[in-house]
């Protein structure tokens, strides 16, 4: 798996999707920069998104609300108070680890163990093997899945208590040592605010301490009834918003997975009171199907409901994705209830409710969240695609099956050879089809390698113009996942370039 995930890494900058920002300083950990592929990758995921939000609702509107917004904001939502994560120190190795990942950690190892008498029970028992029966009832595997939720409920409580001396505590107990010098010499667990600092204005005396913002929902809180007013919604409605966040992430060692700098796409769903349930489920189904719509694999998603919730929840769960590295959180589904909007309220002293004219009452809405990083859905999405495939004649390539949708060009066009006017006719083609699509033109090297490049660079189609295209008008289409290869009209390359990116 390890393996798998450095692979990932290097195509991502072999192929110019990611790379480490400011590399040449040795780069920054945990902010990265996308590369000519990377962004045509992200931008097309994003529009993917909004399409589904905004373009398919009518009643979801865009908003593009600031990073910076006034450090109250940070007051009403929570996050300056409550936004932390629990560090501890290892005193030998000077090391700093998020006290409840150590914890996690522990448990995952347990985890393991688990998986490993399933697996060889499996094999034990061949098609007989009921896996739900075996997990459920084998003395050993029930003794870990105790021993793991007895762990995880009671780092749980503890740290909704704010009672750092016992998650301490759970870590000795644990004996839970330091992974890199497996040193368990800690120091107290303390809460560190996630939150990066800056200052707005010329002169130090008059400048005012803002932050970068954390996540952009409160950017629409905020704006709620200003949208509301001009757009004329009627309740329930939604606010979608795609934008970058800033959060000083302690553990920060799995690439775009987790970030300092990372861009989110979220939706806030204004609704009345009570009616909240019905709507979890609505969106909870809803995000499900758009995930399952790019075919990555059905197998690959699970919910993970909360029992811990945060702040501001009365229900929510996560849409986890199989990563390289396991099962790990993609997308948020909040039940946020009217905390946000009352907490804003209380703190600009402006009422931001709504007034329902069928009812002729007002009240607070309830507000329901969908919440997914962009980065972390591009590094579902990439990692997913790239594959390594035995050929038959025992060659193998190197092909990276991106979504036709999402891929950053939908066709290469190569012509067979660079001379007796074929470049010509290619660039012509790619002319024409430019003002549709993003079109790659390649000349280099022999068309085999050509093809070889396109497949480990995403490209759904290649266009080959070759002699008989100066006599008959027609090309070769070769398709990337299949290597399937056929003759076609030129004229009809859009209309088959359209089927293959339509959804
Ligand atoms: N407004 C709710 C909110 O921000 P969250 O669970 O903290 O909820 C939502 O974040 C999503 O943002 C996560 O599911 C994840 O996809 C993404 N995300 C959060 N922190 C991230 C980070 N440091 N790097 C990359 N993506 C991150």
């Amino acid at each position: 798996q390890d393996d798998k995930f450095k692979k990932v890494i290097s195509h991502a900058k072999e192929y110019g999707y990611v790379f480490q920002s400011s590399e040449i300083y040795d780069g920054l950990s945990a902010v990265y920069d996308y590369a000519q592929n990377g962004v045509e990758l992200k931008k097309n995921i994003r529009d993917y998104w909004w399409r589904a939000m905004v373009q398919m609702h009518d009643n979801i509107v865009g908003l593009d609300a600031s990073i910076f917004m006034h450090p109250t904001t940070w007051k009403a939502s929570g996050h300056v108070d409550a936004f932390n994560d629990p560090l501890i120190d290892n005193k030998d190795s000077k090391k700093r680890y998020r006290a409840d990942v150590l914890i996690e950690d522990y448990c995952a190892k347990i985890e393991n163990k688990i998986d490993k008498e399933v697996a060889k029970a499996a094999k034990r028992f061949g098609e007989a093997f009921d896996k739900a029966e075996f997990v459920s009832t084998n003395p050993r595997v029930v003794g870990y899945q105790e021993k793991i939720d007895s762990i995880l409920q009671r780092m749980g409580k503890s740290l909704e208590k704010e009672d750092l001396a016992d998650v301490k505590a759970l870590i000795e107990e644990l004996e839970i040592a330091d992974p890199l010098t497996g040193s368990k010499n800690w120091t107290e667990v303390k809460q560190f605010n996630l939150m990066f600092g800056t200052k707005l204005g010329a002169s130090a005396e008059h400048a005012m301490d803002l932050y970068l913002r954390p996540e952009t929902a409160q950017g629409i809180f905020v704006n709620f009834l200003n949208v509301q007013k001009s757009g004329r919604m009627k309740i329930p409605f939604g606010i979608a918003q795609t934008g970058k966040a800033f959060r000083n992430e302690i553990v920060a060692r799995q690439f775009i997975f987790r970030m300092r700098e990372f861009e989110q796409m979220e939706m806030q769903f204004f609704i009345k009171p009570g009616t909240q349930k019905t709507w979890f489920e609505y969106w909870k189904d809803a995000r499900m199907k758009w995930h399952k719509s790019l075919g990555l694999g059905e197998e690959n998603y699970r919910f993970h409901d909360h029992e811990k919730l945060a702040h501001y929840a009365d229900a929510a769960t996560d849409i986890e994705f199989k990563f390289p590295f396991g099962f790990k959180e993609l997308e948020g589904i909040h039940s946020r209830t009217d905390f946000d909007l009352k907490q804003h309220e209380e703190f600009s002293g402006k009422k931001l409710q709504y007034f329902d004219h069928e009812e002729n009452t007002s009240y607070t809405p309830y507000v329901l969240e969908t919440s997914i990083g962009l980065d972390r859905m591009f590094l579902a999405v990439f990692s997913n695609a790239l594959q390594e495939e035995e050929l038959e004649n025992n060659t193998t390539r190197t092909v990276l099956k991106l979504p036709a949708v999402l891929a950053p060009f939908k066709a290469a066009v190569l012509p067979l050879v660079k001379k007796d006017g074929l470049p010509e006719v290619a660039q012509q083609i790619v002319d024409e089809l430019k003002w549709d699509f993003n079109i790659a033109y390649d000349e280099k090297d022999a068309v085999g390698r050509r093809y070889r490049r396109q497949d480990a660079n995403g490209t759904p189609l290649c266009i080959t113009v070759d002699h008989d295209t100066l006599n008959d008008n027609s090309v070769t289409i070769r398709y990337r996942d299949t290597m399937e290869q056929k003759r076609v009209k030129i004229e009809d390359l859009r209309d088959i370039i359209k089927q293959e990116v339509d959804v």
